[in-house]
């Protein structure tokens, strides 16, 4: 059995903990796309670590995890983080890497950083190398880990082949000086090497073993539908596929394995870095909401824009994502507001409505949120675990949500415990 769980708006939607909900009836955790640009708190012994690489699964002595082929790999923060976890917790045969994987590079941090300060932070990365790393993947001059295990030589010409240009950049017009060197790279790639070896193996085949022996198999977003290059507010996204699509090229798996692909979606709606925003909030709700829900970004501490839940674009990433049942997240955030607002349609400058999102950056910015307005509840809903104990507006809010979004929503998170989710 595969399912895929993605997140249906603009990241941060609380996929960590409904991965670890789903964990146990897992043998597999797989990540197929992003990088360290994304990350989720976890607790091994009362230590509050934030990973960025590592799947969620890996607390969960039965479950094997994957970094897939579609990741881009920061060697020196998944050995930290491989370190840190095994200080108490033995992952041997439970983590495996893609040959496949293009690794981060020096030169894309670089890359990504020059570019950000030239358009003026336009874009918000999380100045991870992302964008940079599969920019080369495209253009055919990645550095994959199997690259690592090829002998120096064969190295070395790789990454001075992709360095040329770059370094031309820097030095002629960045006018940056402080340049990381050809064999400084090729020698700490050679150390990384030798640390993950013994992770390193084809995980597609790990994979389609697992899938054929009838394994369950969880596949674990990253970021959101709204970020995907293709389909996200573009040129505000991410670099990779995030939707459930980019499952199947992150990771080696066949299109009609896919038992269920189960939608994250926050019960408000947040961003991080720039792009347009329909339903914002720039007042003292949007404020309210960002400090009952923590919502600070966990890769770059970057507060997180807030704002009414947006079913016009919820519904687009639904239907992209193929998802067939939605988990609502962080719906206790919300409680105590006397009034919610959620946005069904958008008006456009030419005074027409529509429901469709649009996507493209230049027509959003100008389109205004249509709203419905529902009550709120004063009772909490912080905690509770089944659903007829939950406030009557609650109810109606979450069953407006299900009715606009089209889909059931079959689970509500309440609070931060792993338990504190009602299954409906
Ligand atoms: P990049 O992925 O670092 O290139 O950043 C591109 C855009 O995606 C920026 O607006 C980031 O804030 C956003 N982004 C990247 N990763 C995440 C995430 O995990 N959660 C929310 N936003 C993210």
């Amino acid at each position: 059995m595969i399912y895929i769980v993605s997140g249906t708006q603009w990241g941060d939607e609380g996929k960590a903990k409904v991965i670890d909900y789903f964990a146990p009836d897992f043998d597999y955790v797989v990540r197929y796309q992003g990088g360290a640009n994304a990350g989720h708190t976890v607790c091994i012994k009362d230590k509050k670590i934030i990973f960025h690489l590592m799947p969620s699964g890996i607390l969960r002595e039965n479950v094997v995890t994957i970094i897939g082929n579609g990741v881009v790999i920061e060697l020196a923060e998944l050995i930290k983080e491989i370190e840190l976890i095994s200080n108490d917790i033995d992952i041997s045969n439970r983590l495996w890497i893609s040959k496949k994987a293009n690794i981060v590079m020096p030169y894309h941090k670089l890359m990504d950083k020059v570019k950000e300060e030239s358009t003026k932070k336009d874009i918000g990365t999380t100045l991870r190398g992302i964008g940079p790393c599969y920019v080369d993947k495209m253009d055919r001059l990645g550095i994959r880990i199997e690259d690592l295990y090829l002998g120096k030589d064969y190295l070395k010409q790789k990454v001075e082949k992709a360095y040329a240009l770059k370094k031309y950049l820097f030095e002629n017009y960045y006018k940056i000086l402080d340049l990381p060197a050809v064999d400084q790279m090729v020698d700490e790639l050679l150390i990384y090497a030798e640390r993950i070896e013994k992770y390193v193996a084809d995980t597609e085949k790990i994979l389609q073993q697992a899938h054929k022996e009838r394994k369950n198999i969880l596949f674990e977003g990253a970021q959101g539908a709204l970020l995907d290059i293709d389909f996200g507010t573009y040129p505000y996204v991410t670099s990779s596929n995030t939707i459930s699509a980019g499952a199947l090229l992150g990771s080696g798996i066949g299109a009609f394995d896919i038992a269920n692909v189960i939608g994250i979606t926050k019960a408000y709606i947040t961003r991080v870095g720039g792009g347009p925003f329909p339903t914002e909030l720039n007042d003292e709700i949007g404020e309210y909401i960002r400090k009952q829900g923590n919502e600070f970004g966990s890769t770059t501490g970057r507060p997180r824009r807030c704002g009414w839940f947006d079913v016009v674009a919820t519904r687009y990433s639904v239907n992209l994502n193929g998802v067939k049942e939605i988990f609502l997240t962080k719906i206790d955030v919300l409680d105590g507001l006397e009034e919610l607002f959620v946005c069904t349609k958008y008006k456009y400058e030419d005074g027409t409505f529509d429901d469709y999102f649009p996507a493209n950056s230049t027509i959003l910015e100008k389109v205004k949120p249509v709203y419905v307005k529902l009550s709120g509840w004063k009772e909490k809903t912080f905690g509770i675990r089944s659903y007829a104990k939950i406030p009557d507006n609650a109810k109606r809010y979450i069953e407006f949500l299900e009715t606009m979004l089209e889909k059931k929503i079959s689970y509500i998170s309440t609070g931060f415990d792993r338990d504190d989710v009602i299954v409906r």
